[in-house]
């Protein structure tokens, strides 16, 4: 067939195509700027469920956000995971603790592992989760307030990417990850080593270091990297720094659940 419209025909094409965030990053990317002012205006927000609250209104837009923040939390956990973990990847069960948008699932996808359950405060994240199909099982919950929504020793990997600091998760709730870890399981943390996350950072490392004092597990490696993401705050430029810390759970603790 011979298109030849006049020039005064006027052609309208409606695509109904439905995407997510980060399959349309090149038409329509946040600059620096606009995804820094995001990310300020919920540094007032103190409490974890205001936090959560921003993270529902943040989700749509959150993977091309982070994206031009040059976040790489999630690939350098899975990666990290991927160098240590010694058991059939096919079978292993991850369970995926501030879930976001899947992220973190989907890097370790690459590395062979096949297995999901995710948990996250914000049902807008876990909505996007759901659509990405990583997932086996997702759960909301609200960590500090509600206790992990899991069995006690049944994952052979726990990771949380991206939510261990200040006014997210509390620093305490790495004994639960470490409950419902199988003996000899990995926990993959990460946290972020820039001014406003000081005191936390320090927290969590002492949490850490007690517990392996405690015989609950051992470090298996800490990796910090200087080039973590681009810093946001108004102190701050160029990139900020940030930690993985991988521990395997030593012993059976269903009991003390
Ligand atoms: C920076 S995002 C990280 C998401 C994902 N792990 C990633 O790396 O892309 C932080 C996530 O933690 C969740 N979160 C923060 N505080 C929480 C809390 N107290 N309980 C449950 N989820 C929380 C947020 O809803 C958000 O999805």
């Amino acid at each position: 067939m011979r298109l030849n419209p006049s020039p005064r025909t006027k052609l309208t094409i409606t695509i109904n195509v439905k995407m997510r965030g980060s399959d349309i990053m090149s038409a329509v990317t946040n600059s620096f700027e606009n995804v820094k002012a995001v990310i300020l205006s919920c540094h007032k927000d103190s409490s974890s469920r205001e936090k959560v609250n921003f993270y529902n209104s943040w989700a749509e837009n959150y993977d091309q956000d982070v994206a031009v923040l040059d976040y790489r939390a999630p690939s350098l956990a899975a990666k990290s995971i991927s160098s240590h973990f010694v058991g059939d990847r096919e079978t292993a069960v991850v369970l995926d603790v501030a879930c976001g948008t899947g992220l973190v699932a989907k890097q370790l996808k690459s590395y062979g592992f096949a297995h999901f359950v995710g948990i996250d405060g914000s049902e807008a994240m876990l909505e996007l989760a759901r659509e990405s199909g990583f997932y086996q099982d997702l759960k909301q919950c609200l960590l500090g307030e509600d206790h992990l929504p899991v069995q006690c020793g049944l994952f052979d990997v726990v990771v949380i990417v991206g939510a261990l600091s200040v006014g997210q998760v509390p620093v305490d709730v790495v004994r639960e990850l470490c409950k419902c870890t199988k003996p000899g399981g990995y926990v993959c943390m990460t946290t972020r080593g820039n001014r406003d996350n000081v005191e936390y950072k320090a927290a969590l490392e002492c949490e850490l270091k007690q517990m392996e004092e405690e015989g609950l597990w051992t470090c298996v490696e800490v990796a910090k990297v200087e080039d973590w993401e681009r810093a946001v705050s108004e102190q701050e430029d160029g990139y900020i720094s940030g930690a993985v810390y991988i521990y395997k759970n030593e012993e059976a603790q269903c009991m003390t659940m």
